[in-house]
């Protein structure tokens, strides 16, 4: 059994982020949610994993990742010159992937631990040509849907359709059998120009092969956009954060709760309520951080108070009067008040930011 990460595209739901990165590197409790999956894939066995790149972001997910060493795994990163669509990275990683069954999970999406591991042994079980996971939504039109009858067999699957036929959505976690190659083979570009998982998929059902979907129980996120970021976030804080604190707190600091403080960080005069995850390096003093926030490395917080929210790596908030919620503030981004008349509000804005006052 081999895995195939799918780490290309061009993430233009999270801009701006993702015009200085990869989206599937974007962290989720200080981590790149790329990795979630490198580390669920090893704790079900699969340590031979393949990791689709793009021109653009390949380098920083290569040299991020690497080789897989620090995961136990093996990984072998396969170019894919343009983001031609789902089949198409399965396609170019033909070489890789051979007559091997495989795993194949798109780079932002997020599931619950320990359910990769329940999925694979039915497919294992079962032995079908495909198992495919579909999970209810309430914006089926943003996914590829399924419609299924009454005894769950899957009659037909189509990519963000108009009109949803169910509101069962495809979850970006797939498990396929050599034939997938063949479905591929076998069908066009789509009104959008990319080769779609979901119509080789469709090809397979239309050719009478056993196309096996599990129902998703547990909690599953598309990384797509701020809230789907700010809910994996809480969710990995809620479920997984352990306590420890590593860094400098002075005695003026409260610590509350389940909260991580790294290395080299100091913390002055604050109030941290977990769960709270702090990097290393970082610099926060008169603060209050509430629950289910994310501080990567080397930030600067004074005087800010801050909840509910991703600050990335290098950011700098000092002295915001108002409370900071439900934010993604961006790798080095300076939120700052000036300290010069006339008082007036004074922005260097990069493309694409959203930024709300009150
Ligand atoms: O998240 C689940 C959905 O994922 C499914 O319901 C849809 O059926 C499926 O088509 C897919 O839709 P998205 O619009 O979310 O796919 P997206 O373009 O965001 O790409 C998913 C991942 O695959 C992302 O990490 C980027 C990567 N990718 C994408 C394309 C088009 C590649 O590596 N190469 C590509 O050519």
């Amino acid at each position: 059994m081999k895995a195939l990460i799918l780490s290309g595209g061009k993430g233009t739901r999270l801009r701006p982020l993702t015009y200085t990165g990869a989206k599937q590197l974007v962290p989720v409790a200080n981590k790149p949610i790329l990795w979630y999956g490198i580390e669920e894939m090893v704790a079900a066995g699969i340590k031979d994993i393949g990791i689709i790149i793009s021109p653009e972001t390949g380098a920083e997910v290569r040299n991020k990742t690497g080789n897989g060493d620090r995961f136990n795994a093996n990984i072998t990163y396969i170019l894919q010159e343009q983001p031609a669509g789902l089949a198409h990275a399965v396609k170019v990683a033909l070489p890789f992937l051979g007559d091997s069954p495989f795993l194949m999970y798109l780079g932002d999406n997020l599931i619950q631990q320990g359910d990769l591991s329940y999925f694979l042994q039915e497919f294992n079980q079962q032995q079908p040509d495909a198992l495919i996971l579909l999970r209810q939504v309430s914006n089926p039109s943003a996914f590829g849907v399924a419609k299924v009858d009454d005894t769950g067999r899957v009659l037909q699957l189509i990519e963000k359709p108009k009109e949803p036929p169910s509101n069962l959505a495809l979850v970006g976690v797939y498990f396929f059998s050599p034939i997938i190659h063949d479905a591929i083979a076998a069908i066009q570009p789509s009104a959008r120009g990319e080769l779609e998982i979901t119509d080789a998929i469709q090809s397979l059902i239309d050719w009478q092969k056993q196309v096996v979907a599990c129902n998703l129980d547990g909690w599953w996120l598309d990384t797509g956009k701020k809230d789907d970021l700010l809910e994996a976030n809480r969710l990995i804080l809620d479920t997984y954060l352990t306590k420890s604190i590593v860094g400098d707190v002075d005695t003026n600091s409260q610590i509350i709760g389940r909260v991580q403080i790294g290395a080299n960080s100091q913390i002055i005069n604050c109030t941290i309520r977990g769960p709270v995850v702090i990097g290393s390096g970082c610099h926060l003093e008169n603060c209050f951080i509430g629950p289910y926030s994310s501080i990567a490395n080397n930030t600067t917080l004074i005087d800010t108070d801050l909840e509910h929210s991703v600050v990335l790596e290098g950011a700098k908030i000092i002295g915001i009067h108002d409370r900071i919620i439900d934010s993604v503030i961006g790798y080095r981004a300076q939120l700052t008040v000036a300290p010069r008349r006339p008082k007036a509000l004074r922005f260097l804005i990069g493309d694409d930011c959203q930024i709300e006052l009150t």
